[in-house]
């Protein structure tokens, strides 16, 4: 073994004694964020200070091997090698171990629009999960954001310019299109996408994109009038035709104030779920690319995660029901990150716009009583969490027929019953039955905390993630989440964040627990 790694391995086991910490909760923090760590260690920065030895060593490791790399042939017997200084490792004929087989990699355009921000965590979240990025930047996507906070996050040197003697002797426009296992386009602008439905090349980025002989998938981000343009629709239809895949773009506000439809960027963890889903079609059809994403793979794989997401509707009459404003956005959110770490995903929604995240099993329904035999139906699980609105009432007897507005007869009168409690009730299962983590969720309008506390114990639920939905919060329906953790012993309350991050957060808490208190069967 290399003697760095000796030494490395040495500190490791000394810090797991002293602290008793899991060597899986080190493995999650050593990969993940300060916040996981600061949560283990309520902030002790030794914590940190090892988990960031350990991103250190392997970006270290990884740097040396592409180096040595240098000079020999690409392709070894054993598998293709990728280019110099960078973030694949290469896989040698003599060891065949799974660390050293070689990375899939992403060639990265970002264009010029203003979500081309999103890029820099797209980056982040492509590493953690194992993927290489090479980023090529157009002109204006410099106007957005600096080649130098890109370079940062991919360890490699960006790309920007066609008519560069230093950039083209060094690898090439032609051997940057070859050398990806798939062309990412984020965000695509109208432009870009033009340029691409018609064969130009006049730039790096449009060269690659004209170059290469690898899948291509286009994120569109622009402004709605734009992408609904003419023009555009029938520049997609042309790319489409080809062969291109396209994620999104989202429905929602733009920047710009008052301006909302179609044209946002897809969010990271549908980006994600996109280039990753790709990326394993492509290890499939190219033998001679072994890929850790041939099966989902993570700290959930062997898992099943039931999420209950959405509204539900309950019928007045066939034409009018009873609902409320959820979106199912956090829910889904929730089942996209869960099937990124590894588990098999039921996302049993009600109704709701929102397509599923790749790999997800959908189970749509419309009632609360539907909800519940539908996840009732998908037991057993690891982990069920109940994100969805369930109406708590439905009318007792729904109209067979639409009610007529009757002269003189009045308003009709509604008696409601209440629904089934699907959390109470999965919560309160038999062991075998109940998931061994159940989470709730609680929406409420006052006094949060308190609410959740309650629902907590008179639910039977292990987690209560608690949120203020009155309408000022924006929270219903919008992208953003502001929660309250609520579990038996404590309550930790998370900043503002996007319902993405919410869903990275709960089911990175989700994966530690469950790898501390469960064993796989
Ligand atoms: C503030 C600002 C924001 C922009 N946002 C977008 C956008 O989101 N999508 C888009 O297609 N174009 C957008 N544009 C226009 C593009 O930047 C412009 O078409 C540029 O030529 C695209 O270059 P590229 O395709 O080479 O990156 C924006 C321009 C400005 C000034």
């Amino acid at each position: 073994m290399h003697t760095l790694a000796r030494a490395l391995l040495a500190e490791i086991e000394a810090f797991l004694a002293e602290t008793g910490l899991t060597p899986t909760k080190f493995g999650l923090a050593a990969v993940n964020d300060g916040h996981l760590v600061a949560n283990l260690r309520k902030g002790n920065s030794v914590t940190l200070k090892t988990a960031d030895r350990v991103r250190a060593f392997i970006d270290e490791g990884e740097r040396a091997q592409g180096a040595s790399a240098t000079g020999r042939a690409r392709r070894t017997p054993a598998g293709p090698v990728h280019g110099p200084a960078g973030s694949l490792a290469l896989r040698s004929a003599e060891d065949p171990s799974p660390a050293n087989l070689p990375l899939p990699r992403i060639a990265l355009i970002i264009g010029g629009g203003i979500a081309a921000y999103k890029c820099l965590e797209l980056i982040r979240r492509l590493r953690e999960h194992r993927v290489g990025v090479r980023a090529i930047m157009t002109k204006a996507a410099q106007a957005f954001i600096t080649p130098l906070s890109v370079g940062a996050l991919t360890g490699d040197r960006v790309f920007t310019e066609l008519f560069d003697l230093n950039e083209e002797r060094e690898i090439g426009h032609i051997r940057l299109a070859r050398e990806a296992d798939l062309i990412v386009v984020a965000p695509a602008t109208a432009d870009l996408i033009a340029k691409m439905a018609h064969g130009h090349a006049d730039d790096l980025a449009s060269c690659v994109l004209l170059a290469t002989d690898k899948p291509i998938l286009l994120a569109p981000a622009m402004n709605p009038r734009m992408w609904l343009n003419p023009a555009t629709r029938r520049n997609v239809a042309l790319l489409e035709a080809d062969g291109v895949t396209l994620v999104g773009p989202a429905v929602g506000e733009m920047a710009e104030a008052g301006e909302a439809g179609p044209g946002r960027l897809s969010e990271v963890p549908d980006l994600l779920a996109a280039i990753l889903g790709l990326l394993r079609v492509a290890a499939t059809a190219a033998p001679s690319l072994p890929s850790p994403l041939g099966a989902p793979a993570g700290p959930l794989s062997g898992r099943h995660v039931i999420v209950t997401s959405g509204p539900t509707h309950e019928p007045i009459d066939p034409v009018r029901y009873i609902a409320n404003r959820s979106s199912g956005k956090q829910g889904t959110a929730i089942a996209a990150e869960a099937r990124l770490l590894g588990a098999r995903v039921t996302l049993v929604s009600g109704p709701s716009q929102l397509p599923a995240p790749a790999g997800v099993e959908l189970v749509r329904v419309e009632t609360a009583r539907e909800m519940l035999a539908a996840v009732r139906q998908a037991l057993p699980a690891d982990i069920g969490i109940f994100a969805a609105a369930v109406a708590d009432w439905r009318v007792s007897e729904a109209f067979a027929d639409k009610l007529k507005k009757g002269a003189g007869a009045g308003a009709p009168r509604l008696e409601l019953v209440e629904n089934p409690d699907i959390l109470r009730t999965i919560a309160g299962a038999a062991p075998g039955v109940r998931p061994p983590l159940v989470i709730g969720f609680a929406a409420e309008t006052t006094e949060v905390v308190e609410y959740a506390k309650n629902k907590r114990k008179a639910k039977g639920a292990d987690w209560i993630l608690a949120n203020d939905v009155s309408p000022k919060t924006g929270i219903m329906g919008g992208d953003r989440n502001t929660v309250h953790l609520v579990t038996a012993t404590e309550v930790e309350s998370w900043p503002d964040l996007p319902k993405a991050e919410v869903a990275r957060r709960l089911m990175l808490r989700a994966t530690e627990w469950l790898a501390e208190h469960t064993a796989l069967t």
